[in-house]
């Protein structure tokens, strides 16, 4: 994403992928777009798959005491959300910018970064290396480019949650037309969907379950159990994906030392029950290719210096967002049945209050990027980076 947003403010960069190409195009990840990010896909030219195969939804349901109750985005926030895989997304953009003759270098082993402080970072794998302006460390929680930041240079605030989720990718019909997010005695279901034939499901688990424990039979008997009401019919298929993803937060301040500027889950992790992490990510694309396109094309480095407080708010206000989901959402272990009541008192609240429900909607379908992207973007004039190989 941030290679195509620097393409179209006329900036040159090379993507250095240590995944193959066919890995980031068929792996798994999220799947809820909120308003801006679909937004900015279609203002920036790569939205053409998203609006034929994407499903916008302009609600999303609370399941508690086996009843439905719709939190309707359109009438409480004048938004809506579009459920398109991330794989879909990462398809769209490789193919905009290898159209675009742009350079992305797939299966790039040992990868590693140095000199984040010189004038020109460098970047290592095999036995190439890249000599860069600026390095954008979008590699993940697990990348090299945070950990090549000098420890007590930042600080990292973090929470586990004592549960994960499970999650599976089915053949099979989603039983509603909008996710469904249910609060059950024996822990948290989450009903969602990528096409109308295809459903994603997860279920609570502990921490360190096995899938081995999980058989397809039990996994649709517990899916059943905790999604059930009159309204939903479960219908099971052919299970095509499984996996366990933890639940952590984790936020690095500041976001960027030196010439390395972090993005993504390189920079912050959020719990999954906001659907807050690829829309944070896009968020925080936007905001550097912004700022290092008014470097090149204006020699101010102001938007690059306030990076960090330019994204943080936004950072903390979906972290607190995933953590309010969560916490009004899943069973604690150690529950003597007062955090279970406290929970069925504000899920109640949410959906008969129109100012909590409001609350939902508003942090669900996220704040506008600051002025649209197509506004900035263009009008401004090509100016290539001086990487080079
Ligand atoms: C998904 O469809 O994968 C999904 C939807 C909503 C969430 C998390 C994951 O909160």
């Amino acid at each position: 994403m941030l290679s195509h947003l620097l393409h179209l403010h006329g900036v040159e960069s090379v993507v250095v992928e240590c995944r193959s190409r066919a890995y980031v195009e068929q792996r798994v990840r999220a799947g809820v777009l909120e308003q801006a990010s679909a937004d900015l896909l279609a203002e920036t030219g790569v939205a053409e798959r998203m609006r034929l195969e994407g499903l916008v939804h302009e609600g999303i349901h609370l399941l508690f005491n086996r009843r439905l109750h719709r939190v309707d985005f359109q009438k409480l926030a004048g938004r809506s959300i579009t459920v398109y895989g991330q794989q879909e997304i990462v398809k769209d953009l490789i193919g905009a910018r290898l159209a675009a003759s742009g350079q992305i270098i797939f299966d790039a082993a040992d990868v590693a970064i140095s000199g984040i402080l010189d004038e020109h970072p460098v970047i290592r794998f095999r036995e190439n290396q890249i000599e860069c302006d600026f390095i954008a460390g979008c590699d993940g929680d697990h990348g090299v480019c945070r950990t090549a930041i000098p420890q007590g240079m930042l600080t990292r605030y973090e929470r586990n949650y004592p549960f994960a989720w499970l999650g599976i990718l089915a053949q099979a019909a989603p039983a509603s037309s909008e996710l469904v997010y249910s609060n059950h005695e024996r822990g948290f279901a989450l009903l969602s969907m990528r096409t109308p034939a295809i459903s994603r499901l997860y279920l609570q688990c502990s921490p360190d379950e096995d899938l081995a424990n999980w058989p397809d039979d039990r996994i649709w008997d517990e899916l059943g159990t905790r999604l059930d009401c009159d309204a939903l019919q479960i219908a099971s298929g052919p299970i095509l994906q499984r996996g366990i993803t933890p639940m952590r937060s984790s936020v690095c301040e500041p976001m960027q030392f030196g010439k390395l500027f972090l993005a993504g889950d390189a920079a912050h992790i959020v719990p999954p029950t906001g659907a807050k992490g690829m829309n944070l990510a896009i968020a925080d694309a936007w905001v550097l290719a912004r700022a290092l396109a008014a470097f090149y094309h204006s020699g101010t480095s102001e938007l690059l210096e306030s990076y960090s407080s330019t994204c943080l708010p936004r950072t903390w206000r979906a972290q607190h967002f995933a953590w309010w989901m969560t916490s009004m959402l899943h069973r604690y272990e150690h529950d003597s049945g007062f955090e279970h009541r406290r929970q069925l008192a504000e899920l109640d609240a949410v959906t008969t209050s129109q100012a909590a429900a409001a609350h939902l909607a508003e942090n669900y379908t996220g704040f506008p990027l600051k002025s649209t992207a197509a506004g900035n973007i263009a009008g401004e004039t090509a100016c290539a980076t001086k990487a080079s190989q």
